[in-house]
């Protein structure tokens, strides 16, 4: 995310990851489904190919794509209650306690509560959703998230018809995300929010893991948002509360740039941003001389999710 202020973000150095902590319940859950090394993800993941039948698949990508190497993924990162340079989140955010953690769900629901993370998961059958994920600062990569439908959670707790949006909210917790106590440059904590049937579209999952291991924490642990054909900042980590309301949720970045960061947020390469266009991307992990890809309206997912924008005009709601 680049700042509407005149202070730029430094540029990334990939560094080398140190080995981080895996959570047991989320690791028993994938061992069940045997997704526990992450070699295989160094490969071309093609959703035809038999070797991948055994895996569950949430999405299955109509043609083969090919997965960032899981380094760039895990060192490449937008976190900004530790750090805004994105090689400095993989080393901060390790200090932050993940395990325990309970998720409140609340607002317009038949069952609020506050539940333990492990206790939701058990309900919930985890799957690989391979997705595009494009960041509003023009930069791509694909990523094989572990993850569950986001539906298939809220469908647990019974929202009711007054529940038209859902927010999302991160850990507030200034002892280990520094920049909470330092830095006003987006309110704390981050909030974001969908529109319900956005919330309830099977292409968006919470994500517990990727490239068949736990999140890491720098990447969103325990829990995520994912929302293909949205800029990566719809994306909220470390989740702490989901809650059902009447009204559009403030984001933390509408708030802080309403002219530059929408709501909506889709991916579309004919509406730019005001100080840069969105038509191309640079896609993580391809050579210096690689060309830019072509950005898609809907990130490539028109086809699944146009139909939720088909009476709006997409520049004014951006
Ligand atoms: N969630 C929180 N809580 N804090 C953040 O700074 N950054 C967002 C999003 N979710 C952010 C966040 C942005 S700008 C992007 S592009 C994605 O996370 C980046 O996800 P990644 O770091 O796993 O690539």
């Amino acid at each position: 995310m680049i700042i509407k202020t005149h202070k730029s973000i430094p540029s990334s150095e990939i560094t080398e990851q140190s080995v981080f902590n895996q959570r047991r319940q989320i690791i028993k859950a994938m061992l069940a489904m045997g997704l526990t090394g992450s070699g295989a993800y160094s490969r071309i993941v093609d959703a035809n190919d038999t070797k991948w039948q055994g895996i569950s698949k949430g999405y299955q990508p109509k043609a083969p794509l090919t997965a960032t190497p899981s380094d760039i993924v895990k060192n490449h990162t937008n976190y900004y209650e530790f750090s805004f340079n994105k090689s400095d989140s993989t080393s901060l955010a390790q200090v932050l306690p993940t395990d325990p953690w309970s998720v409140e769900i609340t607002g317009e629901v038949e069952k609020p509560g506050v539940y333990h993370l492990e206790d939701l998961l058990s309900q919930q059958s985890l799957q690989e959703y391979i997705y595009r994920f494009r960041c509003v600062e023009a930069w791509s990569m694909v990523v094989p998230w572990v993850g569950f439908s986001l539906a298939n959670l809220l469908k647990t707790v019974k929202p009711l018809s007054s529940a038209r949006f859902v927010k999302f909210t991160t850990l507030f917790d200034p002892s280990h995300m520094p920049n909470q106590k330092d830095n006003n440059m987006l309110q704390w904590p981050y909030v974001e929010g969908l529109r319900i049937d956005e919330a309830m579209h099977p292409l968006t999952i919470l994500a517990t893991g990727m490239y068949g291991e736990a999140l890491p924490k720098q990447n969103g642990a325990p829990l995520r948002l994912v929302v293909p054909w949205k800029y990566g900042f719809k994306s909220i980590k470390a989740i702490v509360k989901i809650e059902l309301v009447k009204n559009p949720p403030l984001s933390s970045w509408s708030k802080s740039g309403p002219g530059e960061y929408g709501f909506y947020a889709n991916v579309n390469p004919e509406v730019p941003h005001p100080r840069w266009s969105q038509s191309s991307e640079r896609v993580l992990g391809a050579g210096f001389f690689t060309p830019r890809r072509k950005t898609e309206l809907f990130n490539g997912y028109a086809e699944e999710v146009a139909s939720l924008y088909s009476d709006m005009d997409l520049r004014h709601f951006f």
